[in-house]
């Protein structure tokens, strides 16, 4: 079939229906530089949030519902676009599903990743931005994290694919430096487009502490369960780096923009978060403060894998891509309130089994 002549370069992204992929779509389609194409497979979010976005902006964005598990039909999405670059995001990502489901989660994250990578060569396209996770770093034994320092030694399967697909990835640049890659390493991703018209819609119950803080506040759950008040923290309970989502998606346009100024065969590695550290009881008492809504909650005892700290050292993103964070915790709230309050159910409009 003849490939649409684009006239603006044009972008893949791969899991774009989902949280941070909706709001990545946002940000690049505000932008205006490029042209944006969307491949899903359905399976942890619905159409609905890119329908959304071309609502938002008035344009049409073009998606596949396509598993990367079928090679044949992500060729078929090479054969109708001449693509620029690919941001790779689609994951399964539940941390306790992961532990649950280990081969499951290998199959998919691992044939996905690798399928991608074969057609894209196949059609002679080596820009590559991948959607990693601070997971890869482990329990830190250093903080902030760094992207120089070592991986490995993730707590759960979800994390290891990560890590294991940074390792293909890079091992694949080695043999071939036609390759341009870029890893993305998010921490923790919050909060929703300041309209409330997208936002985070997890399946089930929510496994991160936002999502359900904010289904307590609208009444879907009774309350936070801490997980742990034993950490080595100024408070006891678990400190993580919460990056507001639209920074996040920001932050792939920065990347974006840098992405042909290919300066070795490796892969280039940026943390994207604020260098901030947040407890679990800050996270509750801010979202109490900024939306003034009771936030009832529980100490529980820890997770499974859960570490006491994770912070970022994003110095490295701001120097080389010129992007650091604007949003700070009080926007974090605001924002997903301000979603979460629009849409109780989320995208579905009705309780999801
Ligand atoms: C944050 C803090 C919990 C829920 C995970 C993945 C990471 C990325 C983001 C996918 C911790 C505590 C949580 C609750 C709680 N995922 N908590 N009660 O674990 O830092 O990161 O999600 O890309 O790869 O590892 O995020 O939001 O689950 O937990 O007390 O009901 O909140 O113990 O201290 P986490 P989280």
């Amino acid at each position: 079939s003849k490939k649409m002549s684009d006239t603006k370069k044009t972008i893949l992204i791969t899991g774009g229906s989902g949280y941070v992929g909706t709001h990545t779509v946002l940000e690049f389609l505000q932008d205006g530089t490029y042209d944006v194409i969307v491949l899903d497979n359905s399976s942890n979010s619905i159409m609905e949030g890119l329908r959304r976005v071309e609502e938002m902006t008035g344009k049409k964005v073009p998606r596949y519902q396509v598993d990367l598990i079928d090679k044949q039909a992500i060729q078929g999405v090479f054969d109708k676009h001449k693509i620029f670059c690919v941001i790779h995001m689609a994951s399964l990502k539940a941390v306790g599903e992961s532990c649950k489901r280990p081969f499951f989660y290998y199959k998919a994250n691992l044939f996905s990743a690798i399928n991608l990578i074969e057609v894209m060569q196949e059609n002679d396209v080596y820009n590559l931005i991948f959607s990693s996770s601070a997971t890869v770093y482990g329990p830190p034994k250093v903080l902030p994290l760094v992207e120089t320092l070592e991986t490995g030694g993730c707590t759960n399967p979800y994390g290891r694919t990560k890590y294991f697909i940074e390792n293909i990835f890079r091992d694949v640049c080695t043999v071939d430096p036609k390759w341009n890659m870029m890893f993305l390493r998010y921490f923790n991703p919050v909060g929703a487009h300041e309209s409330g018209i997208i936002g985070e819609d997890p399946m089930g119950v929510p496994y991160n502490i936002m999502p359900f803080v904010a289904q307590v506040a609208v009444g879907r759950r009774q309350e936070v369960q801490v997980f742990g008040d034993d950490f080595d923290t100024p408070d006891g309970t678990g400190v993580r780096d919460y990056v507001h989502v639209v920074d996040l998606a920001k932050g792939h346009l920065a990347a974006m923009k840098k992405i042909e100024e290919k300066s070795d065969v490796q892969p280039k590695i940026y943390n994207l978060g604020t260098g901030t550290g947040i407890s679990v009881l800050e996270i509750i008492s801010a979202f109490e403060k900024y939306t003034g809504k009771k936030i009832p909650y529980k100490m529980a005892g820890r997770r499974e894998g859960d570490v006491a700290t994770m912070i970022a050292d994003a110095s490295k993103a701001g120097r080389e891509l010129g992007w650091k964070t604007e949003r700070g915790l009080k926007e974090m709230c605001e924002t997903l309130w301000n979603f979460q309050s629009k849409n109780p159910y989320g995208y579905q409009g009705k309780e999801q089994q």
